[in-house]
Formats: C-alpha cells, sequence, structure tokens
C-alpha cells in the first residue's frame, strides 16, 4: 500500500478569481459548477446525495453495490495490469464497491483518484486505506485535464477512467464532446472509459431533485456566493438572491440559476459587479441523455460502446466504451 498526494497548489487562488470574474463580466453572467466544492460545498452535496428527491445517487449506488463483480470482470477482461484513475471521485462511495471487487478478484492495479477539491483528497488519502489497506492510491487534487496529464505521466500501464456521479452532465452537449474527444487523445487504443450518465427520464422528477422542497440545492448554490466573499474578498448579500431551476425536456437540460433580487451592486476585490433586478447568474447545467444521445457521444469521439450497466428502474447508466 502507498499514499502520496501531489498538489497544484500554486496559482488555484488566482484562477478562482480570475474565471470568477470573467464569468460575472460576461453578458449573460455565468459561474463554472466545479468551484461549488469548498469544505461547505463537499458538506452540502453530501446532503443533496442523501435527499430523498435526488435519485441519481440512489441508481448508480444500486449499480455499483449489485454490479461490481462484473463490472470488474469487463474492466479485467484481458487480464492485464491497469491503472484505475477516478475522474471527480468525491468521498468514493460508490466507486469503493468496484475498487473492493478489483481487489478480491486480486488485480493488479493502482488507484488515482482526481478531484478539484483538497478536502476530498485529503479525506481519500486518509479514509480509503482504512477500509482497504490493500489498496495502491495516489491522489491528485486539481482539474480533471491537469490531473490527468499528471496521471498519465506517472502511469505507464492499460488506463481505465472512471467518470461517475452524472459528472459529464454538467458539461453541455458540446463541451462533452470535446471533454471526450480530448479525454481520448491522452488514452491508446484498447483503453477504457466508464461514465455514469443521467437518463432522460419523467420531466417532474428530474426538476425536482434540483429544486428540493427543503432548500438544500439553494443552499449549495448560494454557497458559492459565501465562498466568493471568504476567499475573494467579495461582498455579496445573500439574501438579495435566489435560486431558480428549470428543466427542459425538449434538451435534456437541467439549468440552474441564481435571481437577482434588486438592482445592485457587488464588489469583489478592487472589481465592480452590476447587477438588474431579476438578471440571472447562470450557475449549472446537468444535462439528461438517452441511449441514443450517449452512443452518438461514443462514435463522434472515438469510443467503441462496450457495455451498458443500468439500475433497475433504468434511471441512470454506467457505460463502458473503449478507446476505438
Ligand atoms: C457531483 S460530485 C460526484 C462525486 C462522485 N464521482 C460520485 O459519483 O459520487 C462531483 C465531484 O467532482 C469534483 N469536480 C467538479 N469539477 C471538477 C473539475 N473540473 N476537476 C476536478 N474535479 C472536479 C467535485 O469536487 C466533486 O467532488
Amino acid at each position: 500500500m502507498s499514499t502520496t498526494t501531489i498538489e497544484i497548489s500554486t496559482s488555484n487562488k488566482t484562477q478562482f478569481l480570475h474565471e470568477t470574474l470573467a464569468g460575472l463580466q460576461s453578458e449573460p453572467k455565468f459561474m463554472l459548477s466545479k468551484y461549488f466544492y469548498d469544505a461547505t460545498g463537499d458538506r452540502i452535496f453530501q446532503q443533496i446525495m442523501e435527499m430523498e428527491e435526488y435519485y441519481l445517487t440512489n441508481a448508480e449506488m444500486e449499480i455499483l453495490q449489485n454490479q461490481s463483480a462484473q463490472l470488474s470482470q469487463a474492466i479485467s477482461a484481458d487480464g492485464t495490469a491497469f491503472d484505475l484513475i477516478e475522474l471527480g471521485a468525491g468521498d468514493a462511495t460508490k466507486s469503493i464497491h468496484l475498487l473492493k471487487s478489483l481487489l478480491d478478484a486480486k488485480m493488479e492495479f493502482s488507484y488515482f483518484p482526481i478531484d478539484i477539491s483538497e478536502h476530498v483528497i485529503s479525506d481519500l488519502e486518509e479514509n480509503l486505506p482504512k477500509k482497504l489497506p490493500s489498496l495502491d492510491i495516489t491522489g491528485l487534487n486539481g482539474d480533471y485535464f491537469d490531473m490527468l496529464q499528471k496521471a498519465a505521466e506517472l502511469s505507464h500501464r492499460r488506463k481505465v477512467v472512471l467518470f461517475m456521479g452524472a459528472n459529464i452532465g454538467n458539461m453541455t452537449v458540446a463541451d462533452a464532446e470535446s471533454f471526450c474527444l480530448s479525454l481520448k487523445q491522452l488514452l491508446s487504443p484498447n483503453d477504457l472509459v466508464i461514465i455514469g450518465f443521467d437518463l432522460k427520464k419523467n420531466p417532474q422528477q428530474i426538476l425536482a431533485a434540483y429544486n428540493d422542497k427543503g432548500g438544500i440545492t439553494r443552499s449549495f448554490n448560494l454557497n458559492l456566493l459565501r465562498r466568493i466573499n471568504k476567499e475573494l474578498d467579495g461582498d455579496f448579500n445573500i439574501d438579495q438572491f435566489e435560486h431558480y431551476a428549470s428543466y427542459d425536456p425538449a434538451s435534456g437540460a437541467c439549468k440552474s440559476y441564481l435571481i437577482s433580487l434588486q438592482n445592485q451592486i457587488v464588489n469583489i476585490g478592487r472589481q465592480v459587479i452590476h447587477f438588474s433586478e431579476n438578471e440571472y447568474i447562470h450557475m449549472e447545467i446537468s444535462q439528461k441523455y438517452s441511449l441514443e444521445d450517449i452512443n452518438k457521444l461514443a462514435a463522434k469521439t472515438g469510443f467503441k460502446p462496450l457495455q451498458s450497466f443500468f439500475d433497475q428502474k433504468h434511471y441512470f447508466v454506467d457505460a463502458i466504451w473503449r478507446v476505438d
């Protein structure tokens, strides 16, 4: 067992500032959802995963709990050693089932969880080895592609990239295409990716997951304003912004916004941002896919779909693709 953390710490804050100002100086205004995850954001996201309305976690958890042995077989079909790189690993409560199956099957592999949240990576490195003592883990703290490049430098074996939790849905379809194309550039023929997609379903059910009665998603979104106040010397008046979510069944895009409740001025460091009453900040997209959309995405970006793993209700799919 070994544990190592590699951190890209130097310019994190500067990048957070530049990307936040660029988003708020755009027309329309937007924020990047990767910045939701400070320690408080991580904690609120745990609560989201436990919400009755947030069907995604239970659906994917069911796949991992019940079908990890089959997933593990598909990954290790050719019997060669590999490295398992997980993008946006979070607390790994789902992937731990797969890790356990792979260890039980005596597969030779190292685990590289990647996450932008420093808190997530240190937590994983401290706690996963307690649960899985034989796991070889190297945590990578930073943005997906910076850390994927790091992982590609460290790994000289076949690669299996795990991208669960419908994180791919936090990109527009066009961005998901660019993402998969860039991912393919870093991989070699026969490397695998396993991607979790939230499937298109009843619009009311989808909307409820992003507009819960208890207001947890609301606090998750507003927490980013609090984070900006704390880390970037901002003065957002949190009470003057309201959470709004919408789902468009035609495009499959579920979007969340913060709406300014009045004409107001917000200072971030020395920059001044003007908001009109009812102006929105686009906070996050959660794109939903059909199986046809998923296969199209694979074909367009140079992957061959191998197998699909569904939960019983077919709310969610973990799709295995091979580099074509
Ligand atoms: C929705 S959670 C999913 C966690 C886990 N994969 C699961 O299925 O439960 C998203 C995770 O991805 C991380 N993340 C989001 N954007 C990222 C980025 N651009 N680079 C690296 N990690 C990112 C977040 O910090 C968070 O832990």
